[in-house]
């Protein structure tokens, strides 16, 4: 279970992820942060590239560094994203293939945050925002 003292922190980290955001071409920044079952948070940013299609999403940065580091089982991540010069931001949901990545890892109770900052947070279950999703077990005998 994650605390709501947990939960704010989690935003408070991806909101500063988020300010090392890599964005010369979308000039939209967001920042993640994913909660291991370890206890450790895995920070998170987009990094885009000249070549656009090598550009990585906050969350899949933040998974990627986690697996690589041999934590494979998660609890909850927070993200937050908007453009540049936004005055506040809004919700910012995860894309599709961030969503896979999350289904790949992750059990339908996981939890997502996206929030505007630490007051305006929602929280979804992974189930909730990708319903008959396509996973490991699929390919088991
Ligand atoms: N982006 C993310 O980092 N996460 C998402 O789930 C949505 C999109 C990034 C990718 C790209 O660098 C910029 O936002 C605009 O699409």
């Amino acid at each position: 279970m994650v605390s709501e003292t947990q939960k704010k922190e989690l935003v408070k980290k991806a909101l500063e992820n988020r300010l090392k955001a890599y964005t010369p071409y979308s000039h939209h920044k967001v920042g993640a942060a994913l909660l291991g079952k370890n206890g450790v948070v895995y920070d998170g940013c987009n990094i885009e590239n000249a070549a656009y299609t090598p550009s990585n999403c906050a969350e899949r940065t933040a998974f990627f560094k986690a697996v690589s580091e041999g934590q494979y089982e998660f609890e909850a991540i927070a993200i937050v994203g908007g453009m540049d010069d936004a005055k506040e931001l809004d919700y910012c949901p995860p894309c599709g293939v961030c969503r896979q990545v999350m289904r790949e890892f992750c059990r339908s109770d996981f939890e997502i945050y996206l929030a505007k900052d630490e007051d305006n947070i929602k929280t979804y279950k992974l189930v909730e925002l990708l319903p008959e999703g396509f996973g490991p077990e699929f390919l088991e005998d």
